[in-house]
């Protein structure tokens, strides 16, 4: 597939997807959104991908929504077309996805972002919602999935104010996962990617899975999801082979896909 907005490449059995409109620091428009749906659509329907990385540029990760192409939509324009709903598809894929952030993630670009399953950055990274300095609010989960993620003060003074936040910061209050000197981003997301992708592929879909179902329902209905899906997972090659594996000192050969 020819893409405009993004560049696609695949290492082995890791999936990437990098943001590319450099002249926009990335801003997500339309185009950019579909573009990156489709590639991590195939990449999910691939069974030799087994973890997805999506980046951006030195300078940005994206520096949010396309300002320039929604400022003059109308309502009527806007709901009729779900006015970044597209995303959606985004956060329903299988396969463990990976964000590794440097310089801008703000309003989208954080929210696509914290759509992703771990978040590593660039100590470089700065993140926000500035929605509210352009008389907006966030669109795309950023006054949903924050609070989950770091907590209700924090999240308010950031979509309140509209600041922005370092990459320290970010670590301290549980939004990324891991923060890397600049240089070495994409080689750890990759790293990352690749010991996920070794894994077996069921097992690590519904891994993924059980998590989400934390982050959406209640304790004792993520408890029983989580109890059924670890039980039918003995259904499984992957299971008897990696158990085996380690009663006989040797490393698991997962079936993968
Ligand atoms: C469209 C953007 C853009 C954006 C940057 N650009 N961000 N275009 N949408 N979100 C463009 C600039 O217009 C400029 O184009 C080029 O990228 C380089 O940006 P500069 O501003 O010149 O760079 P710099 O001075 O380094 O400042 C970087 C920045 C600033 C601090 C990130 O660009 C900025 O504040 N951007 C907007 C951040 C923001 O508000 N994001 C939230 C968007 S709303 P030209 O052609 O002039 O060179 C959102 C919410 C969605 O995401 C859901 C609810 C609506």
């Amino acid at each position: 597939t020819d893409y405009e907005n993004i560049l696609v490449e695949r290492k082995g059995r890791v999936g990437i997807i990098t943001l590319n409109r450099p002249k926009a620091l990335n801003a997500l428009n339309a185009a950019l959104m579909r573009e990156v749906v489709v590639a991590a659509q195939e990449f999910d329907a691939d069974h030799g991908i087994g973890a997805i990385v999506i980046t951006g540029s030195d300078r940005a990760f994206a520096a949010g929504a396309d300002i320039k192409e929604m400022a003059t939509l109308s309502y009527q324009e806007v709901y009729l077309d779900g006015l970044f709903s597209g995303w959606k598809a985004f956060t329903e894929l299988r396969t463990p996805v990976i964000a590794a952030v440097a310089g801008y993630a703000l309003g989208g670009g954080c929210e696509v972002a914290m759509m992703c399953d771990i978040l590593i950055a660039a100590d470089t990274a700065k993140f926000g919602q500035p929605e509210i300095n352009l008389g907006v609010i966030p669109g795309m989960g950023g006054t949903q999935r924050l609070i989950r993620a770091i907590g209700k003060a924090k999240a308010m003074d950031l979509i309140l104010t509209g600041r922005t936040m370092g990459a320290e910061e970010a670590e301290r209050a549980g939004l990324v996962a891991r923060v890397v000197p600049a240089a070495d981003l994409l080689d750890t997301a990759l790293e990352v990617a690749t010991t996920i992708a070794a894994k077996s592929l069921p097992v690590a879909y519904a891994a993924k899975e059980s998590v989400q179902v934390a982050f959406e329902s209640t304790l004792s209905e993520g408890l029983r999801f989580e109890r059924s899906t670890f039980q039918s997972l003995f259904a499984l090659a992957d299971q008897k082979e990696g158990m085996a594996a380690f009663t006989e000192k040797r490393d698991p050969h997962f079936i993968n896909g």
